[in-house]
């Protein structure tokens, strides 16, 4: 069979000899005996007659009515060939470097699924995919599929390679597995005249040095070709190659730690020879790091793609400086892999001057073991020059074939075997690596749930453990209002769900920031309420431009917020990052923060029931932040002013600007620096700077103390024992006399028991070490049970209907707008206590001095 397969070859290339030496484009339409046009394009028949293409074998015809999705290929994609055997195209009269592109478009004909194709593609013994499995479904927007991650509606799958014909032809040999079948829907040859790499490229972490990669021998795949900054570009705007150019936000680690730029003027190319390597959109927009001026200059733009281990790959980045017109503004350095790929780096200066397009090409080697590329580009401390800026504006990944092969091979299962081959397939792509994590985190999460049943058993009888369903079953007691407030099952869905607002759709929002819809104000800025286009309520907090610590702890938030749904989180609807205004829109919160419900303002005090399901809300919020992630979220600034209350009084944590990932922390821009507000701090925290889950749980027990005493944290205006609420309530709770000290609007009506257990629960939060700490989850199912002794109590007095009035016990002094600034207890003085209680972080109903610093402890320089 081989033989003659080489003979046919032989032939052919006699036969064209006799052609031109001209390169020909060759686009089949696949699986069809007529040709068609697509996008100004000529698609010709794969069947049709004198077409330069010669089938092995005939294999089988499929098309299908329809296919979905707005892609311009939807007339290509409507046939395809099928074939149960070994089937090869012979194009004849290609000679010199080529693209060529595979389009498979997931498809249903008779009794062939492709989601149950698998096959293997070689062209010109060059191995291109072994096993492979289109994965999705017609329809199906959630496929992975690589070429068009960028539009969801684009639903095919295109491989791209390149690799250079010697021969006169280009031979693609489709090959079935065994007992399965493969297909494709269309073929594109595309010649390459100029030179597209060449062979000596730079050595990531080489210091300067070459590689030569002899890539005239080898073959390349693409697989990455983004459009850094700016919009997709479509295959018919990349005039000669018909590339396609992708959105780079989805790969980016944090968005939000890269601005785009744009500007269209006076693009030319560096080199008269360069028009071959990107079309000049690409070079038209960029990403620069955010916000210069505001930023703390201690983080990198970082893009994380999933490739292939064990391969050789080249990284070509894109440059064009937009903006400065002289050298030495932005010098940065460039990461491939996390090794130094280029430092002090200057577009400018390399690309000889402004609006020069540009590029670079890197070449690393992909460990066995590792199967994400990372591209990052961040700051040169060592560089001597005025900015420290980074751009970028174009990024391909190329992989490169190692012994003439380009296929990943896994140890792959035989079909016959396989259960769900499909989910087999994607489970190994997927990589060993990301496998034993979740692994890894299974096994954490059945070691935390055989720890805590137990302790379940020791609280108290009565109760059927409500407090220990996993926290990601909905509680169904009032309804979820949409989707926002909907729980996502997992919680940590790894897609971005914040949506981007234009600056003039937040402009009308808020009349123009009209100053009389401020509902709260603070260091960061001020929080507007506005009515978005369908009319929802939105809090709309727009950062200071002043403000210098806003940009990190804006990234956080966005960051933390996109990633996490649940009842009981303020839900971050989306953001808008424009003309360097960093702006948040929360979901409204009606009423407001816990504590303008407990002291401080005229609004009706909560009662003790509605109390304590304030507490058990803001304590599954937190208890999900803990728990509901591989590494738990610590809110790091738990208070009663980031505790708010929706319109039903249904408790949201906000404010996760200080929120920090456990211990492996991704990236780490975040500062370790002690953070928090002042009187809610963990004593532990402060000494060993060591943040864990129980630092909020403390935190916490200061809230449950300030919920029952309804007085300010820190109180400067008392005497010295009373100041700290911590202290005070913890001396009257050892002595089991909380009621001395209870907010008498309670006005007697709670159950002592309830009192006393409440007290026991904040006593355990506020406990010295936070090992003797009881967990969030602890907390909230005692909190559960208070919740039960008040409710049982209540029904029993109503029953009675006997209420008795009582003489209000004493007050504290209840100064909280005092402007302060202590140092008692703690060895370390605080800048900005808790400084009136104010946070602009979210809607408040408490408006202060603008001018106000940015309310938590951001640093803890002496004064
Ligand atoms: C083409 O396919 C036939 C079998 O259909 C095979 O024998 C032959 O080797 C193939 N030719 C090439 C060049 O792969
Ligand atoms: C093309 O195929 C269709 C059916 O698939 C057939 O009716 C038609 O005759 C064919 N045309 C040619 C020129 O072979
Ligand atoms: C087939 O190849 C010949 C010679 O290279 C060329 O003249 C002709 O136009 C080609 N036919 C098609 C349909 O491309
Ligand atoms: C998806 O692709 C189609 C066709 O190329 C285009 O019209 C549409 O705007 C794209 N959608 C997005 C979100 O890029
Ligand atoms: C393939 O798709 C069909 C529907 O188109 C679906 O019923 C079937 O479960 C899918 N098979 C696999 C293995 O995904
Ligand atoms: C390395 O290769 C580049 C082209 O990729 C070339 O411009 C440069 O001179 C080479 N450097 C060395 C040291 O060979
Ligand atoms: C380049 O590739 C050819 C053909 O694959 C091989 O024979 C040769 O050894 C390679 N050279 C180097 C330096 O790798
Ligand atoms: C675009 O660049 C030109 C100089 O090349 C400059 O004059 C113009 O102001 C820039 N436009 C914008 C919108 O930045
Ligand atoms: C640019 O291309 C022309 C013709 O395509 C060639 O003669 C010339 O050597 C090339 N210049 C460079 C610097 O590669
Ligand atoms: C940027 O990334 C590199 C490589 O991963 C790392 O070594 C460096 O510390 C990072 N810089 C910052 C500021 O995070
Ligand atoms: C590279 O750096 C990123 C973040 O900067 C990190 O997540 C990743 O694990 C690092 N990779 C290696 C191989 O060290």
């Amino acid at each position: 069979m081989g033989f003659f397969g080489l003979f046919v070859i032989g032939m052919i290339c006699v036969l064209v000899r006799i052609g031109d030496a001209q390169m020909n484009a060759f686009l089949v339409n696949c699986g069809s005996n007529s040709s068609i046009n697509v996008n100004g394009r000529k698609w010709i028949g794969d069947s049709s007659p004198g077409n330069n293409i010669t089938m092995s074998a005939p294999g089988i015809e499929a098309s299908t009515a329809m296919v979905s999705g707005d892609t311009v290929y939807a007339s290509l994609y409507k046939t395809a060939r099928i074939f149960t055997d070994r089937l090869n195209y012979t194009l004849q009269g290609a000679q010199g470097s080529y693209f060529l592109r595979l389009h498979f478009y997931p498809f249903a004909f008779e009794n062939f699924n492709a989601n149950q194709s698998y096959f293997s593609v070689e062209a010109n013994g060059l191995k291109l995919v072994s096993e492979f499995n289109v994965p999705g479904e017609i329809g199906d927007k959630n496929s992975n599929l690589q070429a068009s991650k960028g539009n969801s509606s684009f639903t095919s799958l295109v491989k791209e390679y390149f690799f250079n014909v010697e021969s006169n032809g280009i031979a693609i040999d489709f090959i079935p597995s065994k007992g399965s079948f493969g297909f494709v829907n269309a073929i594109e040859v595309i010649p390459v005249a100029d030179k597209l790499f060449l062979d000596s490229v730079k050595k990531v972490g080489g210091n300067g040095a070459n590689s030569s990669l002899n890539l005239s021998k080898r073959g390349i795949e693409t697989m990455y070709r983004l459009n850094v900054g700016g919009s997709t570009i479509n295959p018919d705007q990349d005039s000669e190659l018909w590339r396609l150019w992708e959105l780079d936000s989805g790969y980016m680690i944090n968005v939000d730690a890269g601005s785009e730029i744009r500007n269209k003027s006076y693009i030319v190319y560096a080199l008269p020879n360069d028009t071959y390597f990107a079309p000049i959109p690409v070079y038209e927009s960029a990403r620069t790091m955010s916000n210069n001026d505001v930023l703390e200059k201690r983080f990198n733009m970082s893009w994380k793609l999933e490739v292939d281990p064990d391969f050789d790959y080249l990284v070509r980045l894109h440059f064009c400086e937009l903006v400065y017109n002289i050298s030495n503004q932005r010098n940065f350095r460039i990461y491939i892999n996390n090794k130094t790929a280029a430092d002090n780096f200057d577009i400018f200066t390399r690309a000889g001057g402004m609006n020069k397009a540009y590029h670079e090409d890197y070449f690393d080697v992909m460990p066995s073991q590792s199967n994400n590329l990372w591209i990052q580009l961040g700051p040169d401390a060592s560089a001597a020059a005025a900015g420290t800026d980074a751009l970028l504006n174009g990024l391909e990944v190329f992989k490169l074939s190692r012994d003439g092969n380009l296929a990943f091979v896994q140890s792959y299962q035989k079909s016959e075997e396989k259960k769900s081959s499909r989910s087999l397939i994607l489970w190994v792509a997927i990589g060993a690596g990301i496998a034993s994590i979740v692994i890894l985190a299974a096994i954490v999460v059945l070691i935390f749930w055989l720890c805590r049943k137990p302790s379940t058993q020791q609280g108290d009888t009565k109760k059927t453990s409500p407090g220990w369903r996993p926290i990601f079953l909905l509680d169904s007691t009032t309804n979820a209002k949409g989707s926002l407030r909907g729980q996502n099952p997992s919680g940590f869905a790894a897609s971005r769900s914040g949506r981007r607002f234009t600056l003039a759709e937040i402009r009308a929002a808020t009349n123009n920031f009209d100053e009389s819809l401020v509902i709260g104000v603070g260091g960061f800025g001020k929080v507007f309420k506005g009515e978005l286009e369908d009319c929802t309520l939105a809090a709309i907090k727009r950062a200071n431009p002043q403000s210098q610590q806003g940009l990190t702890e804006f990234e956080t938030e966005i960051e933390m917020l996109s990633k996490l749904r649940h009842r009981h989180l303020v839900a971050m609807i989306g953001f808008c990052e424009e003309q360097n205004e960093m702006i948040l829109v929360y979901e409204f919160m009606a009423n407001g923060t816990l504590r303008s419900h407990v002291f401080g303002t005229d609004l009706p005090s909560l009662t003790w029931k509605q109390r304590i399901e304030v507490c058990i809300g803001a304590a599954r919020g937190l208890h999900y932040l803990h728990t509901g992630s591989e590494r738990g979220i610590i809110h790091r600034d738990v208070k009663t002013t980031n505790i708010l209350l929706d319109e039903n009084f249904v408790a949201k944590m906000a404010d996760f600007g200080l929120s920090k990932t456990g211990p492996s922390l991704e990236h780490t821009h975040v500062s370790t620096a002690v953070k928090g507000s002042f009187g809610y701090l963990d004593p532990e925290y402060f000494r060993r700077q060591q943040l864990t889950e129980k630092s909020d749980v403390y935190s916490f027990g200061v809230v449950l103390f300030e919920v029952i005493c309804a007085r300010a944290v820190i109180n400067p205006t008392l005497p010295k024992d009373q100041i700290n609420l911590a202290e005070w309530a913890m001396k009257w709770q050892r002595q089991k006399s909380l009621e001395t000290i209870i907010d008498p609007r309670l006005n007697e009506k709670y159950s002592p028991e309830s009192l006393t257990r409440f007290g026991e629960i904040a006593e355990k939060c506020l406990a010295e070490e936070g090992k003797s700490r009881p967990t969030m989850g602890e907390v909230l199912w005692h909190l559960e049970y208070v919740l039960q002794i008040q409710e049982a109590w209540l029904s029993t007095i109503a029953a009675e209907m006997s209420f008795t009035g009582s003489q209000p016990l004493e007050l504290p002094d209840d100064n909280d707008t005092t402007e302060l600034d202590k140092e008692g207890g703690l060895d370390k003085p605080c800048k900005n206590g808790e400084s009136a209680a104010v946070t602009a972080d979210q809607p408040d109903q408490l408006v202060v001095g603008g001018s106000e610093e940015f309310p938590q402890i951001s640093s803890l320089q002496g004064r």
